[in-house]
């Protein structure tokens, strides 16, 4: 199968620059999840929840000939991308639009029954990141977005510019990790009374102004000092816990009998998610763990792709235990 070549757009929204807009990470090590015990042969159908640019999706078409993948993502540019890059799958590749929690409906729509495997590849695209008026970004300025899907109706801004203080507080602490949540909170209720957060760059200077006051500074060095309250908006933003608990729903009331899971966090929130909800249904006979340890990418992986370093990928199988909803 031929890929197009994706390049990464320049900033400045010219023309095309070096590098793939979006590389699939821990590829290996997903193949030999689908594959294990060695040379066994999958057929029926993948879904592909997070298709993205169809990075994932390309190499397992390529591994598996008897399979044939759905492949849906909520956000209509990276389906395009994945639509150009699949083409010559043919009609082994279904394309829909669609958020985890409407993949059930999907699944009816198209008559699958029974897949045999689930991809999920958590969170956000390089696509999603690097573009500056997609509102992700806290290097280059751009519209404080955040939707994958443009269609979503509340914005990072709306979350900033009407939540209460206590809210956003919870937020920044439970679904970013950000220690410092309560400080930073009041800073943005106090600056956007004289005027509301519109910009990404406005709102991560503030977070950056107010933890170099603060008792522990912004810790000078790895990461942007806004990057724990940038992720909390994105996941208050897509209700990503949501969905994330409605794709492993999902996964256990569809998958065949030993049908395999494939869960990648990127962040420490989710990966406990994915863990807790396994080892639970492990407990009541609902699911055989395939990864006792989350799978990381090696050294050259992270030095080819650094949003692999906080790649954590989780497997487990389908046993003939009824879904904890009832409809196994
Ligand atoms: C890390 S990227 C996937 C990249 C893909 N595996 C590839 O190889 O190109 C995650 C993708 O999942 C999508 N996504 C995240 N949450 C979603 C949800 N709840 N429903 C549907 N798509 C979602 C995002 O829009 C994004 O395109």
């Amino acid at each position: 199968m031929q890929g197009v070549d994706m390049k990464r757009r320049d900033e400045s929204g010219g023309g095309a620059t070096s590098g793939p807009l979006h590389l699939p990470v821990l590829v290996a090590e997903v193949l030999d999840l689908l594959r294990a015990p060695a040379g066994r042969v999958l057929s029926g159908w993948l879904v592909d929840a997070t298709v993205g640019l169809g990075g994932h999706a390309e190499a397992i078409l390529r591994e598996f000939p008897g399979l044939r993948i759905l492949g849906q993502d909520q956000d209509p540019e990276a389906l395009a991308l994945a639509a150009q890059r699949l083409q010559g799958a043919g009609d082994r590749v279904v394309l829909r639009r669609g958020r985890f929690s409407q993949l059930p409906d999907t699944l009816d729509e198209l008559g699958i029954e029974r897949p045999v495997a689930m991809l999920l590849d958590l969170g956000a695209s390089s696509l999603q990141f690097d573009d500056a008026a997609r509102g992700f970004s806290l290097q280059a300025d751009g519209p404080l977005d955040m939707r994958m899907d443009p269609t979503r109706e509340r914005t990072a801004a709306d979350v900033v510019n009407t939540w209460d203080e206590s809210d956003l507080a919870d937020l920044f602490y439970y679904e970013g990790d950000e220690r410092e949540s309560r400080r930073i909170a009041r800073a943005i209720v106090e600056s956007r009374a004289r005027a509301p957060f519109r910009r990404t760059l406005a709102l991560a200077e503030l977070v950056e102004r107010t933890l170099r006051r603060g008792p522990r500074g912004a810790s000078p060095g790895r990461i942007h000092p806004a990057t724990r309250v940038f992720q909390a908006l994105r996941r208050a933003v897509n209700e990503e816990g949501e969905e994330l608990l409605a794709a492993l729903g999902c996964a256990e009331e569809r998958l065949a009998e030993g049908g395999r899971l494939l869960a990648i966090s990127f962040h420490s929130g989710e990966d406990r998610c994915v863990k807790r909800y396994l080892a639970e249904g492990a407990r009541e006979g609902r699911w055989d763990l395939l990864t006792r340890k989350p799978v990381r990418a090696g050294r050259d992986e992270v030095r080819a792709n650094r949003r692999a370093r906080s790649a954590s990928l989780r497997a487990a199988a389908r046993t003939r235990g009824e879904a904890a909803g009832g409809a196994a």
